[in-house]
């Protein structure tokens, strides 16, 4: 780099990203916590966001933009596609220059080493395990022990290089804040220092003196409705006269720089009248506690019964009751919020932000700009994860407004501890579970109570709780079943959508309480589960009747094989090994709601497809298997196909992503879509070949007889008369309860799942280790092995977190420091199985995998635990002071 000059005290990561427009460079966190922002200064790993344009001035500095380009990727770019290591990608460049100075220092590092190299770099999706594969072929690819050149992915079926990946793993994919137009103004919010206030005054004159500043917007200046409706319409865009929680939006600054838009936020005066914040549900719930809303405190209350549950209680052979808590866990995905916003040429407000339901946004930014929905397009940007958290909105309504106020591009960027603060979390559940069996183990009766924090608004809170509910029995038959739950209002953060949807909190308390009941009767986990698990034709306690695709008894076979291997005796004493086990079952799609999908393909005048899907791609992969499926179905080579999603201009409606839902369903869509242009091309190239549609097939690029493939017709020369369109839709069969009949279908399939793990208990600190991890999931046929074994492991990854480490405080905790989620150094072996049940369902046998992979983990740890040590966990994240306290409560001889 050149001598710094004027630019001497500017961050490095802001030089390269807004000086050089080099915005391959991405920022986590800020603070030097997650190394997405890593860089080589003279041959050195540094993190970008921690050293300022003079420490840099005269050295050579090489950022991902430098390693490789689209056309010329560097070796350790195209092992990064070809091992599968990118989901969302926004962790990606820094890992791909870890990986540069690790191999450059040490060409041929070990599994341990890598991952000791990685620990400083956060990903969220992958759960590593790819990552270090892909280090490991990248050092094979330098010292040219493989000569492979870049698989190009051309066949629909199969492990193929995502579509996305090339992209991700040079720096230009255009995330939300990566995009800046001329003449942008910047955008940044004022937000409340308290969980619960009246707002006296609003006093913005201080900010609008202050260089730059161009205008503060509250919520009288929102032209439409003040209100954002995820599942209930109960959320100000900016507050009106109250604040309910901590970080609440009060006011926008707007500023020509993002800086004089900060000091303006440092200077708006808001006074407020502190009012006591109500902070546990309990306390929501007590006679006389003030109401948050004016319908009161209980957002939704749900109840599931089945059969008489006391009788059955009463005359079980064994009856266990417990209490289990679980805490509010962070999203933590790389990418903070961020987005812009623009008027196009029609005058229509584009919104390019991160979303999960851009039909849903549309609808709502309209809404709130008092404008038809037509006036406004939701473009997805590329999405540096989601997991749930991003079906809220975050930047979109504010950066819609400032651009339809101001007639001027304008953009916004969260800091990490912005997203910690005001985006949504997991709800903390308090679960008491009563279940009685016989003493052959067959489960005879449930109850459980559910009590949910849902925070200060109700985002998806009444979904998460309805599927809590709903999937409480596990997979399993249970012939007397009574849960109740309530969602309660309180003024912590807000509770909404996070991988799993309620249902990692349920299966924690009834896969403890099913280790219990075997452990007490001496019988095998395993065995126990099979007695009383699933298969097609049992009823569920909702009366559904399942089909033939249920392959849980497959996924208790699978793992039983791993079950009865000898644990490690390394390090013992001091080291205590155990082996847990636990289950999960996961409904496909929105819950009670027969769920619709629509996609469209496209035959170009070139003869290329193109598939238009309102999925959204946020590093799941989606888009990549909607192209398999479509080139699949079309008979054509990946190679021949493009994938656009996420727009509400271009694609049809998909409703969320969210709930593992769109595999199945948009897949269903894009191959419904498939039929018809099939059908018209088998038609149309009849007519020009003189040969009966019916003696024709689609083959790559052309449509051929099939007795003699030389007689053909290209795809180009069909649709020389302009571009063939065909719509898909798919409508799934899932009903509400109804008065009508007994049965309701929540959920038309089901994914399943077992996972066995064996941790190491450090009988001196409490340290829990997970070593091992063997997964066994029936998703049905994976579309994309390579993608779903990525899913699976960034899941169980996840898992772990959710069991051991992650705990978010309201109040205190601020970001990666005070939050930790896994890292390279924790990654288990991992075994990933895919099963099926007898007749597989869905686009190609496809169901769905997205979230079923993290709820297992947390009761399989716990289990685990207690294996280990005789500790059985009710809270989660396992407190390591607690195992620590009680180990030494008990003399050696207990364990031996
Ligand atoms: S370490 Fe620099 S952005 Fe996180
Ligand atoms: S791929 Fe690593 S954070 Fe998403």
């Amino acid at each position: 780099m050149r001598p710094a000059g004027e630019n001497a005290h500017k961050r490095l990561i802001d030089f390269l990203r807004n000086d050089l427009r080099l915005t391959g460079t991405k920022e986590g966190c800020g603070r030097g916590h997650c190394g997405s922002c890593a860089v080589l200064i003279d041959g050195k790993l540094r993190r970008a966001c921690r050293i300022t344009v003079g420490q840099a001035a005269g050295r050579h500095v090489l950022s991902i933009e430098g390693l490789g380009t689209p056309e010329h990727p560097h070796p350790i770019q195209r092992a990064f596609m070809e091992a599968g290591a990118v989901q969302c990608g926004f962790c990606t460049p820094g890992m791909i220059m870890a990986t540069k100075a690790l191999l450059d220092a040490n060409p041929h590092p070990s599994r341990g080493e890598i991952a000791r190299a990685l620990r400083g770099h956060l990903c969220r999706c992958t759960g590593y395990v790819k990552i270090i594969d892909a280090v490991l072929l990248a050092a094979d690819y330098l010292m040219g022990a493989v000569n492979t050149p870049v698989p190009p992915g051309v066949q629909g079926e199969g492990s193929v290089v995502r579509l996305d990946a090339l992209a991700k793993v040079t720096g230009t994919a255009v995330y939300g804040a990566d995009l800046v137009l001329p003449g942008t103004v910047h955008v940044k919010a004022v937000r409340s220092p308290h969980p619960y206030a009246r707002i006296l005054e609003i006093d913005a004159a201080p900010a609008l003196q202050l260089p730059g500043v161009i205008a503060v917007f509250t919520a009288r200046d929102v032209p439409g409705i003040n209100r954002y409706k995820r599942q209930r319409e109960d959320q100000p865009v900016l507050a009106e006269d109250v604040v309910r929680f901590c970080g609440e939006p009060v006011a926008l600054v707007v500023a020509e720089t993002e800086a004089a838009a900060e000091r303006g936020v440092q200077v708006v005066r808001v006074d407020y009248q502190v009012l006591p914040p109500l902070l546990d549900p309990a306390a929501s719930l007590a006679a006389g506690a003030p109401s948050l809303h004016p319908g009161g405190n209980i957002l939704a209350e749900e109840r599931l019964e089945r059969g008489d549950v006391q009788p059955a209680l009463a005359q079980a052979d064994l009856l266990i009751r417990e209490t289990y808590r679980t805490t509010f866990n962070e999203h933590a995905y790389l990418e903070p919020e961020a987005g812009t916003a623009y008027l196009d040429e029609e005058g229509r407000i584009v919104v390019y932000g991160p979303t999960q339901a851009p039909h849903h946004d549309q609808r709502e930014i309209a809404k709130v700009l008092g404008l038809p929905a037509e006036k406004v397009r939701m473009r997805q940007c590329v999405v540096g994860g989601g997991f749930g958290g991003k079906i809220d909105m975050s930047v979109q309504c504010f950066v819609g407004l400032v651009t339809h106020l101001l007639w001027r591009p304008s953009r916004m960027v969260y800091t990490r501890e912005e997203s910690f603060l005001a985006t949504t979390k997991r709800h903390p559940f308090t679960i008491t579970c009563t279940t009685g069996c016989t003493r052959e183990g067959l489960i005879t009766a449930l109850e459980m109570d559910i009590l949910a924090d849902t925070g200060a608004y109700a985002s998806a809170g009444p979904g998460v709780l309805t599927r809590a509910v709903l999937t409480a029995t596990g997979p399993y038959r249970i012939p007397n079943v009574r849960v109740h739950g309530r969602s309660v209002y309180t003024n912590n953060p807000i509770a909404g959508a996070m991988r799993g949807y309620g249902v990692p909190q349920v299966a924690f308390a009834l896969e403890s309480q099913i280790d219990m009941m075997a452990q007490r009767l001496g019988l095998d986990p395993i065995d126990l589960r099979r007695r009383n698990g699933l298969e097609g034709g049992d009823a569920t306690a909702t009366g559904q009747v399942l089909g033939r695709d249920v392959g849980y008894q497959a996924t208790l076979e699978a793992v039983k094989n791993y079950w009865t291997r000898p644990l490690s005796r390394e390090g013992a004493p001091r080291i205590l090994r155990g082996r847990g086990v636990a289950s999960m079952w996961y409904g496909i799609g929105r819950t009670n709601s027969s769920n619709i999908c629509e996609a469209e393909i496209v035959l170009t005048t070139g003869g290329q497809i193109r598939v238009y899907a309102g999925a959204t791609e946020m590093g799941q992969g989606c888009g990549t298997v909607l192209g398999q499926i479509a080139a699949r179905a079309l008979g054509q080579d990946l190679g021949r196909v493009t994938v656009v999603t996420g727009d509400s201009l271009l694609t049809p409606d998909a409703d969320t992503t969210s709930a593992s839902r769109q595999t199945y369903m948009s897949g269903m869509a894009v191959v419904a879509a498939a039929r018809e242009l099939e059908q018209e091309l088998l038609q149309r190239a009849s007519r020009v070949l003189d040969v009966e549609a019916g003696a024709l097939v689609l083959a790559d690029g052309a449509v051929v007889a099939g007795s003699d493939r030389r007689v053909r017709v290209d795809l180009a020369t069909l649709a020389q008369g302009g571009e063939l369109r065909r719509r898909g839709r798919y409508q799934s069969t899932a009903t509400r309860r109804s008065e009508a009949s007994d049965a309701t279908i929540p959920y038309e399939v089901y994914s399943f799942g077992t996972e066995m793990t064996e941790v190491a208990v450090d009988t001196e600190t409490g340290q829990v280790t997970v070593e091992r991890v063997v997964a066994a999931h029936d998703c049905g046929h994976p579309v994309n092995p390579q993608t779903a074994e990525g899913q699976v492991e960034g899941g169980i990854l996840m898992g772990v977190g959710f069991a051991l480490k992650e705990r978010f405080v309201p109040g205190s905790t601020e970001n990666f420091r005070s939050y930790h989620i896994p890292t390279a150094g924790e990654v288990p072996e991992i075994i990933s199985l895919f099963v099926t049940g007898p007749e597989p369902c869905g686009p190609f046998g496809a169901k769905g995998l997205g979230e079923c992979s993290s709820i297992a983990m947390a009761p399989a740890i716990a289990n685990a635990i207690f294996a280990a040590c005789g500790y059985r966990p009710r809270e989660l994240p396992v407190s390591r002071n607690e195992l620590k306290e009680f180990m030494a409560s008990k003399p050696l001889s207990y364990y031996i």
